[in-house]
């Protein structure tokens, strides 16, 4: 079982996107582990984002992941992480494959809705800054048998 971190930006919040983002994910057959509805310091967006340091998107991409509320989740389930960057699509609207979150619903490359975790190393690095132990919920998740 992988686990991943999905954070549904600004501009998904703003829009009245969070339900329908993450029924896709549900209807998927993943588990939801953990969510928060929060808001971004700089310091965590640099703990986050911090790779890419020194990119040319680098401050307008702290400055609008820093500029309203974001959906913070931890999901489960076999495959996750490659599973829900399949979902998401590229990072360019233009190129992300349609039926994707970024074709169906973003334009611009800094207005894409969503991030999920791009490995099981950063995944597990993004769950560690965003969410403490205790709030990762462990419970049975009685579709998993059937997916
Ligand atoms: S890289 O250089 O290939 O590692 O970058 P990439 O993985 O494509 O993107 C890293 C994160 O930066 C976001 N990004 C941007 N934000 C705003 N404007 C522009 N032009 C831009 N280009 C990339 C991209 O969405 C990635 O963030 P997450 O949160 O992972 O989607």
């Amino acid at each position: 079982m992988d686990r991943t971190f999905l954070m549904i930006k600004p501009d998904g919040v703003q829009r009245g996107l969070i339900g329908e983002l993450v029924a896709r994910f549900e209807k998927k057959g993943l588990k939801l582990v953990a969510a928060k509805f929060m808001k971004i310091t700089p310091e965590l967006a640099e703990q986050h984002y911090g790779e890419h340091k020194g990119k040319p998107f680098y401050e307008p991409l702290v400055d609008f992941i820093t500029s309203g509320p974001v959906f913070a989740m931890v999901w489960e389930g076999d495959n996750a992480i490659a599973l829900t960057r399949a979902m998401i699509g590229k990072t360019n609207a233009v190129e992300a494959a349609p039926g994707t979150i970024r074709s169906d619903y973003a334009v611009h490359t800094n207005f894409n809705l969503i991030h999920g975790s791009d490995s099981p190393e950063n995944a597990a690095r993004e769950i560690q800054i965003f969410f403490s132990e205790h709030e990762l919920i462990d419970y049975e998740h009685s579709i998993q048998r059937w997916i």
